[in-house]
């Protein structure tokens, strides 16, 4: 069906990066039925100047070229009305180009803005009658603790039914992160072992090399344990934990989810590191007197038969040394060791399964084997498979293209829902009660010191001892 996409935000970073490259791509290339986009935002702007700002959106942040017959073809189907001008001008804007799309069109409202701004958007929306025929797709954070988050949804709700609403969190979006559920659920190889019979703990670690761009305003009074760990790292942690679902649909889905999360116990602020990169509280925008983490290390558990007694590691921050997404699962050690204590077994941690959840997503599966040669000297060798070595690489698609199609197509089985958000906040709440006060990094380092006292006997998986291979 044809579809109006209604943009608020359209002029902010995630639609500059990622929605109006990725809305450019899904209409090109036929993906989605024809769609039309309306853009609005506080900024004051004309359709050409909004045309503009789209094409150089595309031209720096698409993977893809995009020729001038293509941009033109596109262009004409973008339109902008500025958020100032009140509800009456964007319905007349979508009416129009409802008309244009001929019969039977839907409206999907991407809500690309800051939380405090999303519940005058939806009053927009409402007051333009722009609700009926229509799903919202909604930004993160949803609240920031168990009050807020049950009030937020509450006022969604008076006037979007669950089922129109869409919470997206784009990890979700990446293939790398699908193809968990590939790999633990279409084989019979991996499931067996699945549990804490054999897997002594698993980090999920996701270094970012980045500042904070121009996001300060919103990163000052959000931090990093509601951008990144509430939203993307438990999500991650869901699909990693949960017990196989009774089918690849929403609900089946959803319900395994939200029990990882009611099993998972509550966030100890003993069991977390909050880290602040030197210099961030210089930075434009930020309090001198800033308390917010720029960087956080936890210790999870996940408390039913499955995973009793395995602790999940987590980790992410911003302008570390590396930029990663990880999960690493390591495997117990082998009981009893026939090789002598110098034969080098065990001197590289424990045998793992990686997920690399990288655009180009990536699995290995490293061990121990032997080195070639006299004598028996043992090594960690890999098996890796890359998706940008098999003939499907060029149909990789961009977590919020994905994720945008499924919306139009009204599929939850990637989106979070309300449960489920809410039980993470209460799961969080010693922690946003009493946080442990920031400890400073230097910019380029994993992280404060105290992150190896956390996974203590164990150690970070990354840096990496030895690199990904090269892809062809
Ligand atoms: C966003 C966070 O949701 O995810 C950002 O707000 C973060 O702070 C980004 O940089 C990371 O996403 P990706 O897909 O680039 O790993």
């Amino acid at each position: 069906m044809p579809h109006v996409v209604v943009l608020f935000g359209a002029t902010g970073d995630l639609a500059r990066r990622k929605l109006l490259p990725g809305l450019t791509h899904l209409e090109l290339s036929d993906l989605t039925p024809d769609i039309e986009v309306i853009g609005t935002s506080l900024e004051e702007m004309d359709d050409e100047q909004f045309r503009a700002f789209a094409r150089q959106a595309v031209d720096e942040f698409s993977p893809r070229r995009v020729s001038d017959d293509q941009w033109t073809e596109f262009a004409q189907r973008l339109h902008y009305v500025p958020q100032s001008a009140g509800p009456e001008p964007l319905a007349a804007a979508v009416k129009e180009a409802e008309e244009r799309l001929g019969d039977g069109v839907r409206r999907l409202h991407y809500l690309s803005v800051p939380p405090k701004a999303a519940l005058a958007v939806i009053r927009m929306l409402r007051d333009a009658g722009l609700v009926e025929r229509s799903r919202v797709v909604m930004e993160k954070p949803f609240g920031t603790d168990l009050a807020s988050a049950i009030d937020l949804n509450n006022k969604v709700h008076e006037t979007f039914d669950e089922s129109q609403i869409f919470r997206i969190d784009h990890f979700l979006g990446k293939e790398a992160a699908q193809n968990i559920l590939a790999f633990r659920f279409a084989n019979g190889l991996f499931e067996p072992i699945w549990n804490r019979n054999f897997i002594d703990h698993i980090q999920i670690d996701i270094p970012e090399t980045l500042g904070l761009d121009r996001r300060a305003g919103f990163y000052e009074s959000t931090g990093a344990y509601k951008d990144m760990v509430v939203t993307h790292l438990f999500q991650v942690l869901a699909f990693v934990a949960m017990e196989p679902p009774t089918a690849l649909e929403p609900r089946a889905i959803s319900e395994e989810k939200n029990k990882v999360f009611r099993s998972l116990l509550p966030i100890e602020p003993r069991h977390v590191v909050r880290g602040q990169y030197s210099g961030y509280r210089r930075e434009e925008g930020v309090s001198p007197e800033s308390d917010t983490e720029t960087f956080i290390a936890l210790k999870a558990r996940v408390d039913n038969w499955r995973w009793a007694g395995v602790p999940f590691y987590l980790r992410t921050g911003k302008r570390m040394e590396q930029g990663q997404r990880i999960i690493s699962i390591a495997f117990k050690e082998a009981p009893k060791s026939m090789f002598a204590p110098n034969s080098g077994v065990g001197t590289q941690g424990p045998d793992h399964l990686t997920f690399d959840l990288a655009d180009e997503s990536k699995v290995s599966l490293s061990f121990y084997g032997k080195r070639p040669g006299p004598g028996m000297r043992l090594e960690k060798l890999s098996m890796q498979f890359s998706t940008q070595d098999t003939e499907r690489a060029g149909d990789v698609l961009e977590a919020y293209e994905r994720l945008i199609m499924d919306a139009m197509r009204g599929d939850h089985t990637l989106f979070t829902s309300a449960e489920g958000i809410e039980s993470l906040w209460q799961r969080s709440q010693p922690l946003l009660d009493n946080p442990p006060p920031v400890k400073v990094y230097s910019p380029g380092s994993w992280g404060p010191n105290a992150i190896h006292q956390l996974v203590a006997p164990h150690a970070w998986r990354l840096p990496f001892e030895r690199a990904w291979r090269q892809s062809r």
